[in-house]
């Protein structure tokens, strides 16, 4: 695994976006609920005596869904603005305990070997080195706990990846880069893990409102329109658009979600 520092300053531009668009994230249904949030909770395994990290929590809707089950729960964002609206969003909620800290995936403020679980729900894509955060999750988490990853995936084909890339930078300008299933496991594998589960499931999104969340304008929900009619073939495939050209149109973008374990000391085995 290479960890390279991509050219466009997408982390800078990502907090930026995601400052101004705080409260669309706590309100919005898509990352509220759903199947894919309760196969996470499931895979995730919460045990009342555990310390939980939540990474990138957006509006907190992962961080809400596993504090109830444990001991405390720290709540995680670079973007001060998102983190306050996932603070208020928790205390609504009658969330005691949760303490929230300001941080970057990449770099993250916390002691080694703290966590029993570090939690990372559609946010990896934002990261310029995802496999940056991995090494840094293995760092806080206590031997032998677990790394619990959400995000969509690429096609293995690179090229149809570009494409998709580009489907998704056209919405949200600070899109990184998705990555492919069999790049997460290697990755996992070289900074420590064992991947002990894996599962994919698809997350249909409303093309509209998918895009208004990211404030595109009605000329870019159309372009992002025509690139799903006119891609290639591998391209349509792998996102299964629907109703294209009209209010209704939709795509299926593909999940993966991935949970390693942190090697345990060889005579604990
Ligand atoms: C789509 S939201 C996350 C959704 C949330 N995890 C959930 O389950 O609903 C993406 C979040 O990633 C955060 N983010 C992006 N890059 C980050 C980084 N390098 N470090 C920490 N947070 C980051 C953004 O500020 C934003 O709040």
């Amino acid at each position: 695994m290479v960890i390279v520092d991509r050219p466009i300053d997408t982390k800078s531009l990502s907090q930026q976006r995601y400052s101004q668009l705080a409260q669309r994230y706590v309100q919005s249904a898509t990352h509220a609920a759903g199947e894919d949030l309760e196969r996470l909770f499931t895979m995730g395994d919460p045990q009342p005596e555990w310390h939980v990290l939540d990474v990138a929590t957006g509006g907190g809707h992962t961080a809400l869904r596993f504090a109830p089950h444990v001991a405390h729960m720290t709540v995680s964002d670079f973007s001060s603005s998102m983190l306050a609206a996932a603070e208020k969003h928790l205390r609504s909620q009658n969330i005691t305990n949760a303490e929230y800290q300001l941080a970057d995936a990449e770099s993250l403020p916390f002691p080694d070997e703290t966590y029993d679980l570090v939690t990372c729900r559609l946010a990896t894509h934002h990261f310029p080195n995802p496999f940056r955060f991995v090494a840094e999750a293995h760092r806080v988490l206590k031997r032998g706990k677990y790394l619990l990853i959400q995000d969509h995936y690429a096609p293995e084909d690179a090229q149809t990846a570009e494409y998709l890339d580009a489907f998704e930078s056209l919405r949200d300008p600070s899109h990184g880069r998705t990555i492919p299933e069999s790049e997460w496991i290697q990755g996992f594998s070289q900074a420590g893990f064992t991947v002990v589960a894996k599962e994919t499931l698809l997350k249909r999104h409303d093309l509209s409102s998918w895009a208004k969340r990211q404030d595109c304008s009605d000329e870019v929900i159309c372009r992002l329109d025509v690139m799903l009619t006119r891609g290639p073939k591998a391209a349509i495939q792998w996102y299964q658009p629907r109703s294209l050209g009209s209010q209704e149109a939709s795509f299926a973008n593909p999940n993966l979600i991935i949970k390693g374990q942190k090697h345990q000391p060889v005579d604990a085995m």
